[in-house]
């Protein structure tokens, strides 16, 4: 048994409001303790959005009766709320701006309410970005003539990482994270370690959605090689059900947060990956990076020898389905204290719904 930090997930969705049949704070905080993650960042593309003062009491109401791990809530940038955004600033995980599709009404097509919201946000959490490939060239771009530090989600294509490389070179305050999915699946779902040797026909197409889109074995493996320039590891825990993944309009996202550490543990396995590297871009940098607290007596207690095989039937998400399904993994979270508490043993989360801290309080 070896003893870990905490993990911190920045970028999860927890449905809440308005979708908690897909997952909810109670669900989605349960499935992140199961997963040795004590804190979660929520995102913003709820029903409705969380966008000004009334829906983020309605997003932090839900997460002080419900959360059963650490939490910040994050706020979505919509045309006409860039000062109240930068108002509300010091109460929220940071600014989340949607500039390609997804799931979800947030997106920003026009440049100028980009601006706005640069020009206002108060920049001591970063600006982070749903941008794919060449929006994402336009939000650096951004991120340079007003000075303020930006944070690329979920990137997923070589030519992202190579462009974020070179733009902090020339001293762009720019970070990023990667997803476990975009190192670990291809194109169709198709597995891109033995992990998944089990299921190499991939997915069928509505379970395989996800945006941004799994992309080519390339893709992964210069993700894989740029490992040093990536700053953290995010799940985008993005649930939705399987009724609703095998529907003939599949919303895009994957379930993520209480498979990531075993997936990555066995990645340090099988040497793509130190154990280091991992504790650095899942603990160290994003609490850097959003001005995150140390939570004091919180540790993992993790079985690093136990192999075994992942099925959605022990997971704790509402989704009820998992990408990895059968994957091998070597990794397994047998004890998680939360602030001197025990918040889960073996199988079971013992953090009742309202333990977890909204960490941007007080
Ligand atoms: O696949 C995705 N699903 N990507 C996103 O950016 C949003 C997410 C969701 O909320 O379902
Ligand atoms: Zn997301």
């Amino acid at each position: 048994m070896i003893r870990l930090p905490g993990l911190i997930d920045p970028h999860v969705h927890l449905r809440e409001p308005g979708a908690t049949h897909k997952e909810d704070f109670d669900s989605g905080t349960a499935s992140a303790l199961a997963g040795g993650v004590t804190m979660v960042l929520a995102m913003p593309n709820t029903k409705p959005p969380v966008f000004d003062e009334e829906t983020l009491r309605v997003a932090l109401d839900a997460g002080r009766q419900k959360a059963r791990c650490d939490y910040a809530q994050f706020i979505g940038a919509g045309p006409g709320n860039a000062a109240e955004a930068a108002r509300l600033a010091p109460q929220t995980a940071g600014l989340k701006m949607y500039l390609d599709s997804t799931f979800g009404e947030l997106r920003l097509d026009d440049m100028t309410l980009w601006m706005e919201h640069f020009a206002k946000w108060p920049g001591i959490t970063p600006i982070v970005t749903h941008s794919e490939s060449r929006s994402m060239a336009a939000a650096l771009l951004m991120a340079q003539m007003y000075d303020k530090p930006i944070h690329i989600a979920h990137i997923s294509l070589k030519e992202e990482i190579l462009l974020i490389r070179a733009a902090r070179e020339k001293g762009i305050k720019v970070t990023c994270e990667v997803c476990p999915h975009h190192l670990f699946l291809a194109d169709g779902a198709i597995p891109l370690t033995s992990a998944g040797n089990c299921c190499e026909d991939g997915l069928p197409d509505g379970r395989s959605q996800v945006r941004p889109r799994l992309a080519t074995p390339q893709d992964a493996q210069a993700l894989w090689e740029n490992l040093d320039a990536i700053d953290c590891f995010a799940t985008d825990h993005a649930p939705h059900t399987l009724a609703e993944k095998d529907s003939p309009t599949p919303p895009p996202g994957f379930p993520g947060v209480e498979t990531m550490l075993p997936l990555l543990y066995t990645a340090v396995k099988e040497g793509r990956l130190t154990l280091e590297q991992l504790l650095e871009k899942s603990v160290t940098n994003p609490r850097k990076i959003f001005k995150l607290p140390e939570q004091a007596e919180t540790w993992v207690d993790f079985d690093e020898t136990d192999t075994y095989e992942i099925h959605a039937s022990e997971l704790h998400s509402r989704c009820g389905w998992t990408p990895y399904e059968n994957w091998k993994v070597t990794g397994r979270v047998r004890r998680v204290v939360l602030r001197g508490q025990e918040a889960y043993r073996d199988g079971n989360v013992l953090a009742a719904p309202g333990y977890g801290k909204n960490i941007r309080e007080n």
